[in-house]
């Protein structure tokens, strides 16, 4: 019953969408991503990438600030988190936003959007009314995406390197990328993960209680909608247009029960009045199939591929249970950003994270014991506890002989058993060789002109006691040669 009490008021909050209506217009709560960035004085730029698999991509620009030009010799990229999208880097508005804060300071910002999202719901071929899009967790956004969308930027801006900031999710396609395409990380001039998620088997969150339920829900989910997980629509809008509501007590729910359970409890830094704004931008929508990837990293603690079952398992990776990241390959310079009551990145993964990485630039810990996870987009004080430090971190890559400087004063642990370790297979192989053995004792026997085999079924023939003893006699013979 606590499953369903958690999973209804987690479908209300994410699912929201309203809270305008009524009197009030909030303008930056329903104008897209470059609109709201148009409306507060700054350029925006929409552009187009295709991925390699078909899909494409609306990606946003802050090519630069209000009152500067671009000055800065990198540009930077920023990758929103899971069922969100690029207006998270936005949504604190002018004086806050991490978009207009590098705006400003002359650099030339690019928002991603990760396939799936409000503004990624399209493929050259693949309508997202059809099963067929919604097929990806976020192994595709870490393959596909997040490399056609570096590609492109570095082609468009004439560039060799960006930097590059994610908050949770998108962090963790970072590290897919970096892990499986390892020529990625030469693109990388410094990565900055906001609140790291990869492994995220101590989360508290109430997404945790729904790990166990992820093959319902998939089922539940493709069935009323292709495999697409909590996108905006016009159904959701109107079945929340009654939750989280603007009068006070709703807000209070809200805030109890849906945004401290899913985030953390934060009565200080979180805005109540940027809510009408979040939720006019999220939940933007993912693919079911990367819930269930994430279900499963909870289950099996690890940082891995996709699993799709045994026998699927084993024809595409060779191998019974699907292959670990390998996070050594992720050479690129990471600086972490992580908070001590953020129930979804929780320190302890986030230290077991950092631990795997062999370029360290820091771990640094938010001095605030109520930052929570969405605290690093929405928070009051974000500037001060937060983007400052990641500002001056990003600045001093800007020399074209920067040297990175590592953090010696953690170990650092390389994960094993990357390798197939297969007992599965193993036990499905020598179930094979047993299959030979049979064959090569039928054979043998045959050699030896004794009674074949088939007379040790006929369990009342006359003949039954002697061709056991033949059938033995072979055996025992076989065995010992
Ligand atoms: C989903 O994609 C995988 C490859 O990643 C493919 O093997 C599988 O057949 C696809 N399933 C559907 C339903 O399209
Ligand atoms: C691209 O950058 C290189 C140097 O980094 C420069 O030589 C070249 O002229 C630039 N190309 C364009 C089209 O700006
Ligand atoms: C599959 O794995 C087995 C070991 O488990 C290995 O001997 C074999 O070469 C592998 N096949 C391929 C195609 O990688
Ligand atoms: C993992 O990556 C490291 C560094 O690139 C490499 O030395 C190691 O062989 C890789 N492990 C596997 C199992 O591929
Ligand atoms: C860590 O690095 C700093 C300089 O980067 C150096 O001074 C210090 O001795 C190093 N500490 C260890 C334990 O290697």
């Amino acid at each position: 019953m606590r499953f369903f009490l958690d999973f209804t008021f987690f479908l209300n909050i994410l699912t929201v969408v309203t809270i305008f209506g009524k009197e009030t217009y909030i303008p930056d709560a329903s104008l897209s991503v470059p609109k709201i960035i148009k409306r507060h004085g700054y350029p925006a730029e929409t552009h187009i990438v295709d991925t390699k698999d078909g899909y494409l991509l609306e990606v946003h620009r802050i090519p630069y600030g209000k009152n500067a030009k671009q000055s800065k010799n990198f540009p930077v990229l920023l990758q929103h988190g899971i069922v969100a999208s690029s207006a998270d880097w936005i949504i604190n508005g002018p004086s806050k936003a991490l978009a207009y804060q590098l705006a400003d300071q002359g650099y030339d910002v690019w928002l991603g959007n990760s396939r799936g999202n409000t503004y990624s719901r399209t493929h050259i071929n693949r309508s997202p009314q059809n099963e067929e899009f919604w097929n990806f967790s976020f192994h595709e956004m870490g393959i596909y995406d997040m490399p056609a969308t570096i590609d492109y930027i570095l082609e468009r801006t004439n560039r060799s390197q960006l930097n590059y900031i994610g908050h949770s999710m998108g962090t963790c396609i970072f590290f897919v990328m970096c892990s499986v395409l390892p020529e990625y990380n030469y693109k990388i001039r410094v990565q900055i993960s906001l609140a790291p998620v990869a492994y995220i088997h101590h989360m508290t969150s109430t997404l945790n209680s729904l790990a166990p339920y992820a093959n319902q829900i998939e089922k539940a989910s493709n069935w009323i909608s292709h495999g697409a997980f909590l996108p905006q629509n016009a159904a959701s809008k109107l079945v929340n247009k009654y939750l989280c509501g603007e009068d006070a007590s709703n807000s209070l729910l809200c805030k109890k029960y849906i945004v401290y359970k899913l985030f953390g409890e934060d009565s200080v830094q979180f805005d109540m009045s940027l809510l009408p704004i979040i939720l006019g931008h999220n939940p933007a929508g993912t693919s079911v199939k990367t819930l269930m990837h994430f279900a499963q990293e909870i289950r099996t603690k690890n940082f891995q591929q996709f699993d799709h079952g045994k026998e699927e398992n084993i024809k595409i990776y060779n191998c019974s249970h699907p292959p670990k990241y390998n996070l050594s390959n992720v050479i690129a310079p990471v600086a972490f950003y992580y908070a001590q009551n953020d129930i979804i990145a929780d320190p302890k993964d986030v230290i077991e994270l950092y631990s795997h990485l062999p370029n360290r630039l820091g771990l640094n810990l938010i001095e605030f014991d109520q930052f929570n996870h969405v605290d690093f987009l929405y928070s009051k004080n974000i500037i001060d506890m937060v983007y400052q430090s990641v500002l001056n971190t990003i600045s001093t890559t800007e020399f074209e002989d920067w040297v990175p400087v590592f953090d010696n004063t953690t170990i650092y642990n390389a994960i094993d058993n990357i390798h197939c370790n297969d007992i599965e297979l193993r036990e499905r192989n020598s179930r094979k060789t047993n299959k030979g053995f049979w064959s090569k004792l039928t054979g043998y026997i045959k050699k030896k002109e004794v009674s074949p085999l088939v007379n040790i079924k006929e369990q009342h023939s006359e003949k039954t006691a002697e061709s056991r003893n033949t059938y033995t006699k072979a055996w025992k013979e076989l065995f010992n040669e």
